[in-house]
């Protein structure tokens, strides 16, 4: 069937417009699949063997009974398993060690994987690897992490790790008020509903994988140069995702599953347990920061000093950047912000919702809200008093900076100008009451990004990118953005993800995800509707047009690009049982152009959720005798549950930036920005006392007692 390619009528509305998920009732419904139940003939099943030590070396695999045992096909490890390549340079840089899975018999933490056994059935394969018994040289391990490491360093490049404007010292003494605090957060975990998993095999001298992740692109990249395949030998799918929030790039689990599919020649399914993920995929580090503000008597910073630590592997360095935030939100005539690292006998910390900026602004913001009270100035006025007209260390112009909007509205909203600022003053029976606020930041970026978008024979519309939507909603963004670019119904689009075959194109990550590929997908969209306008009909094959969006994100102006926000809380604090329950919560954002208000307020409520979580919940205990974590479940540690979270509200101002071809700044992690330090200084204000290290635990809050009880 042909048609004329004239019929565009639809006027470019839908972004902005709220639009129910596309792929919503495959999920309801279960016709959805996900990677650890996409049905495949002649599929075995893997299951990793984890080191039980946190330090030293695999002395012997006594493989040969377990080979023995019903349905097993083989046991892979440092012994038998093919050498993979080292040599290479990942889309993030220097490649994690991680990844080099059965290639040494060195253990550098507990639940390093050790073995993969593979077995017909899933649960053949578990009852094999638990029966697997692994002998060690064990050697002493150290897991002990706090800021008093004489063995921290400043982690290359160190011009990224410590920036310095001003003299310090002068600036101090010559301040008025002076705020010198330390604070601390805990390893969080961002273990998604669903659980990695890999299904590895090849077909016509390609290795398929299909797989759950949030850029399959760079997964394929780093199979690719791990394998040492030509780039097109790899292909990974990854259609629907239960959730990444940074956990779920290319880790051991898919290497090994590539590994088993490799060694055996038939496709091997992989999935982790929920134990496993506590040392395989990643986790934000403990983070010690202390935090030196010095102020005129009117608030004004001469002085701001931010030091952050945290901890890494032996193995490969990551940087959980807290203090970079303060070189973004706040000027002072002297600057100073510091990364620091230690190295110990534990996994590889990694991205996790807002890093650097998740526990970084609970210090920093806990610490505005301190000097606040040292001044006796309204913390939302000493934001306002220390707003920079220009990147504080990079003098650049902001793309836009509407953080005081977003506060005088938060304000007008949650009642802030009735605020009685005393602390531990409102009580309502055996409940101590407290607001607090807090800002947000989250830096705008993107990626280059290529789309296709075809005019079907049939009239509606196909575009395919290696999006990933991990549960964010970005595949109905997409929907809309490629909608108005073509100036048709959403309904005649559909929009094809998470397929590395798509072509090069972004992660879901850094907030980067749609803006990213909403770049690429409006110019190949508007490409291809000048291109109908001319008329004619279009072939049974279509008519396709691709875009690559390289070009347009070079030819950016340099500038400070962020989203902000304004959070607030109230909190009401149990005097008997030091329990804090959170009893509303308010952010206002300003973060561009909002595609779709539904899924938009789910990131912005889910982050601010998490939020609270973090500042009352989460909190990963290392065991010192074994290395591990102690409850590693989702029994043992922590999250809100319902019952934790009260209403949660989340809005946004007009926020446009005509420079940018998108508008949009990036929704994903800016909603945590900023939650639990409003949560923390809420805290303070029901009780006053400052609660610095997280979570503020009932144990914390009946041992540091309250001023006023
Ligand atoms: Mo996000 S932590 O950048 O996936």
């Amino acid at each position: 069937m042909t048609t004329t390619t004239t019929a565009t009528t639809a006027a470019p509305t839908a972004v902005g417009t709220a639009h129910t998920r596309v792929e919503g009732r495959d999920k309801v419904t279960g016709a959805a699949r996900y990677a650890g139940e996409v049905p495949l003939a002649g599929l075995t099943h893997g299951w990793l063997a984890v080191s039980t030590i946190a330090r030293g070396r695999i002395r012997a695999l006594n493989t040969a009974a377990v080979l023995a045992m019903p349905g097993v096909v083989a046991v892979l490890h440092h012994g038998n398993a093919q050498t993979l390549n080292s040599d290479y340079t990942s889309l993030m840089g220097k490649p994690d060690p991680a990844l080099q899975v059965f290639q040494h018999d060195r253990v550098p933490y507990l639940g390093w994987p050790v073995a993969l056994v593979i077995a017909e059935t899933s649960e053949q394969a578990r009852e094999a690897a638990e029966s697997l018994v692994v002998e060690y040289d064990e050697e002493p391990h150290d897991v002990a992490f706090g800021a008093d490491r004489p063995d921290a360093f400043i982690p290359e490049p160190a011009d990224a790790s410590e920036k310095k404007k001003g003299d310090l010292a002068n600036e101090f003494a010559a301040s008025a008020f002076v705020v010198d605090s330390e604070y601390t957060t805990p390893e969080e975990y961002h273990h998604p509903l669903e659980p990695h998993a890999a299904t590895a095999y090849w077909e016509n001298g390609r290795l398929e994988i299909i797989d759950s992740n949030q850029s399959s692109m760079l997964v394929a990249q780093e199979l690719a140069k791990l394998f040492s395949l030509d780039p097109t030998a790899v292909r990974v799918r990854a259609e629907h995702v239960g959730g990444a929030f940074g956990a779920k790039i290319c880790r051991p689990h898919q290497v090994a599953a590539a590994l088993a599919a490799t060694f055996l020649q038939r496709p091997v399914r992989l999935v982790l347990t929920r134990r496993q993920m506590f040392s395989l995929i990643g986790y934000r580090s403990a983070t010690a920061q202390r935090v030196r503000l010095g102020a005129d008597a009117d608030g004004r910073l001469r002085a701001l000093q931010h030091e952050g630590w945290n901890q890494t592997s032996t193995i490969h360095d990551f940087v959980e950047r807290s203090a970079d935030v303060a070189r973004a939100m706040y000027e002072a005539d002297a600057h100073h912000t510091v990364s620091r690292l230690v190295r110990l006998d534990v996994p590889t910390p990694t991205f996790v919702r807002a890093p650097g900026e998740a526990p970084g602004s609970f210090a920093l913001e806990c610490a505005l809200d301190e000097l606040a009270e040292k001044c006796g100035v309204d913390p939302i006025a000493l934001r306002a008093r220390n707003e920079p007209e220009v990147g504080p260390i990079s003098g650049l112009p902001f793309s836009s900076r509407r953080l005081l909007t977003c506060f005088e509205e938060g304000a007008r909203r949650f009642g802030w100008a009735d605020r009685d600022p005393r602390p531990g003053v409102r009580r309502e029976g055996r409940w101590l009451l407290g607001t607090g606020t807090a800002a947000a930041s989250f830096p705008t970026l993107a990626g280059p990004s290529t789309a296709a978008v075809t005019a079907e024979a049939d009239g509606t519309f196909t575009v395919r990118i290696t999006a990933a939507d991990v549960g964010t909603g970005a595949r109905t963004a997409l929907t809309l953005v490629a909608a108005d670019a073509l100036e048709v119904a959403p309904e005649r689009v559909t929009v094809r993800i998470g397929d590395s075959d798509f072509g090069q194109a972004w992660i879901a990550g850094g907030s980067a995800g749609t803006r990213s590929w909403a770049w690429a997908v409006s110019l190949a969209g508007r490409e291809l509707r000048e291109k109908l306008a001319l008329g004619g009909t279009i072939p049974p094959q279509g008519i396709t047009v691709r875009s690559d969006s390289k070009a347009a994100l070079e030819a950016l102006p340099k500038r400070e690009r962020h989203a902000f926000g304004a959070q607030f809380a109230e909190v009401a604090v149990d005097v008997a049982t030091g329990e804090v329950r959170v009893r509303r919560m308010l952010g206002v954002f300003a973060a561009g152009r909002i595609i779709n208000p539904l899924t938009a307020r789910g990131q912005f409520v889910g982050g601010m959720i998490w939020g609270l979580s973090m500042a009352l919940h989460e909190e990963g205990v290392r065991d010192a005798a074994s290395g591990g974590q102690v409850g590693a479940d989702l029994a043992g540690y922590h999250v809100a549950a319902n019952a934790d979270v009260p209403l949660v509200e989340a809005d946004w101002i007009d926020d446009p930036d005509e420079q940018d071809p998108t508008g949009i700044k990036g929704i994903g992690e800016v909603g945590i920005v900023g939650a639990a330090a409003a949560v923390a200084n809420a805290v303070w204000h029901a009780t006053g006392t400052r609660h610095r290290h997280l979570p503020i635990r009932p144990d914390r809050v009946l041992t540091a007692g309250t001023a006023s009880a």
